[in-house]
């Protein structure tokens, strides 16, 4: 299969590299696009190494395809949002196209995977979990998040499933295409 795998700013986007990797070395092919929030946490370069010429990070920029959010959409057969910031949530319940990633989103017609990480009072947060519910009730698919050491050094339920759990979740959601 053909997907993006898009890589928001939580401090779990380290684990999107192994994500993307699985991927790969099942025979997928993968573009990554980036938030900036997601670059502050992890190197595009990083990215880049496995994934030459496939990682976004700009919507307007030179020596790039300008209808780039369009043709992604075009391209791919999943959309798979890991880790998923409550910023990028909201933004997608909310119809918001402010950055290369949500605007994607909204031109994206195929299945959508969503997995939210984050702090467990933000997953608590009412309009947090308000826009995780419209998102579902639209027929993305969220895969929840697990509990575990979270990065305060607290426990509680937000951290993202293991890259494995994931991987599997997107391999069931493209079966019933
Ligand atoms: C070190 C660090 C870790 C963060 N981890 C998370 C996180 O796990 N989940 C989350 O929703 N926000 C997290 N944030 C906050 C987001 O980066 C911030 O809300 C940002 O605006 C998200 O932008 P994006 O959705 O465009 O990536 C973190 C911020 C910092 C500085």
């Amino acid at each position: 299969m053909k997907l993006i795998l898009g890589v928001s700013g939580s401090i779990g986007a380290y684990k999107a590299v192994e994500l993307m990797r699985l991927f790969q070395k099942n025979g997928h092919a993968v573009s990554v696009v980036m938030t900036r929030a997601a670059t502050q946490i992890i190197a595009p370069l990083t990215f880049a190494t496995f994934a030459p010429g496939k990682v976004f990070v700009e919507m307007f920029t030179e020596n790039q395809d300008p209808l780039l959010h369009i043709n992604l959409s075009k391209e791919n057969d999943l959309l798979l949002v890991a880790p998923a910031t409550a910023n990028i949530i909201g933004k997608m319940a909310n119809g918001i196209a402010d950055d290369l990633l949500s605007t994607l989103f909204c031109a994206f017609y195929k299945k959508v995977v969503v997995a939210p990480a984050m702090n467990s009072h933000m997953l608590e947060n009412p309009a947090v979990r308000d826009n995780i519910s419209r998102l579902q009730s639209r027929g993305i698919e969220i895969i929840e998040p697990v509990d575990g050491l979270l990065a305060n050094s607290e426990t509680g339920k937000g951290r993202l499933p293991a890259p494995e759990d994931i991987y599997r979740r997107c391999l069931d959601v493209a079966a019933v295409q």
